[in-house]
């Protein structure tokens, strides 16, 4: 089995619906608005988010992101996944009391939970909300500057991308790189190539969260080329929300073709009906990608990693080793 590795998943995303549906007992919240059948339930991105917030809010004290964190991450290590980076949201947890100290070392307390059962390596990055606008995403960036958690290594934005400019952000971005941290910040998802190419002249960001409208314009796919600006594709979560009609509509071969520095990523799994496994599985039967390029999708993500040298390079020699391995 090819060693997987993930940069781009929302951890309320990523709450199961099995154990949304135990912490809704231990809460007594009714959950038929949002789950039905063991699923998740939603039918654009607005009630997708809606469905997002809900769950989240079924995740109260220390003890419940940390088994989240858990969870999610020993399921992951489960189907072959050596590295993941979480996206965290202060916002969130501020909704459920909880500060973002609180929240970020209970999430952390569950990476490192995971990685004591299975070896996986986890990271967080520290994520605004756009469409709070731009003091929320500074107070966030302020967080994940200032917060030093060995755990937390980037920084990031995510929600309605057609909200505001990218130039609204730029404060939060700069504080956070000056602190040391990755970036990354979603784009070319929900609005098209302009928004990506407005999130490269104005944020410079080491990762673009998607990126994959950017097949638009193909002087924006060289210029990604070029510049080495990492992609965190997520292929089913971009189909689900209809970003792309179906699968052979998808760009992501196109921007491999291109040059471009293409990863695989689940997005929030359980949502969109899909796991990082399955999103390895659909590039191979799909996009027809052999072993061999599922394994450079992995490089190229342990490659653009937030992470020390000395782990990133255990893990691309763990990648290695799988990738002999029969
Ligand atoms: N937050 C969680 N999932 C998201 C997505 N796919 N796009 C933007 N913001 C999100
Ligand atoms: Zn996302």
């Amino acid at each position: 089995m090819v060693a997987k590795a993930e940069l781009h998943c929302h951890i309320e995303g990523a709450a199961s619906p099995d154990l949304v549906v135990v912490q809704a007992r231990k809460y007594g919240v009714d959950t038929s608005s949002f789950l039905r059948d063991g699923a998740y339930i939603w039918h654009d991105f607005t009630s997708f988010l809606a469905a997002y917030d809900a769950a989240a809010g079924l995740f109260r004290t220390e003890e419940d992101y940390a088994l989240l964190a858990e969870d999610y991450l020993t399921g992951l290590a489960r189907d072959g996944a050596i590295y993941s980076e979480i996206f965290i949201s202060p916002d969130h947890a501020g909704k459920a009391g909880l500060s973002p100290g609180a929240y970020a070392d209970a999430l952390g307390e569950g990476i490192v939970r995971a990685r004591a059962s299975t070896g996986i390596e986890g990271r967080m990055i520290v994520t605004g909300i756009r469409h709070f606008g731009a003091s929320s995403v500074m107070a966030a960036a302020r967080f994940a500057a200032g917060c030093g958690h060995r755990l937390v290594t980037g920084f990031g934005m995510a929600g309605e991308e057609r909200f505001g400019h990218p130039r609204d952000y730029v404060g939060a971005f700069d504080m956070a790189r000056e602190a040391g941290l990755g970036t990354t910040v979603h784009a070319g998802e929900l609005a098209g190539w302009e928004s990506v190419a407005a999130a490269l002249d104005h944020i410079r960001p080491a990762r673009i969260g998607h990126g994959v409208r950017a097949i638009e314009n193909p002087d924006l796919v060289r210029r990604l080329a070029d510049e080495r600006v990492v992609l965190e594709v997520c292929p089913v979560s971009n189909v689900t929300l209809k970003v792309f009609a179906d699968f052979a509509s998808h760009p992501l071969p196109q921007l491999l073709a291109a040059g471009c520095r293409v990863t695989l990523n689940s997005d929030d799994p359980p949502h969109f009906h899909t796991s990082l496994a399955h999103e390895y599985a659909v590039a191979a039967r799909v996009f027809d990608l052999d072993d061999n390029a599922l394994a450079g999708l992995t490089r190229t993500a342990l490659e653009a990693a937030f992470i020390d040298e000395a782990t990133r390079a255990m893990l691309l020699r763990r990648l290695g080793d799988k990738a002999v391995a029969p």
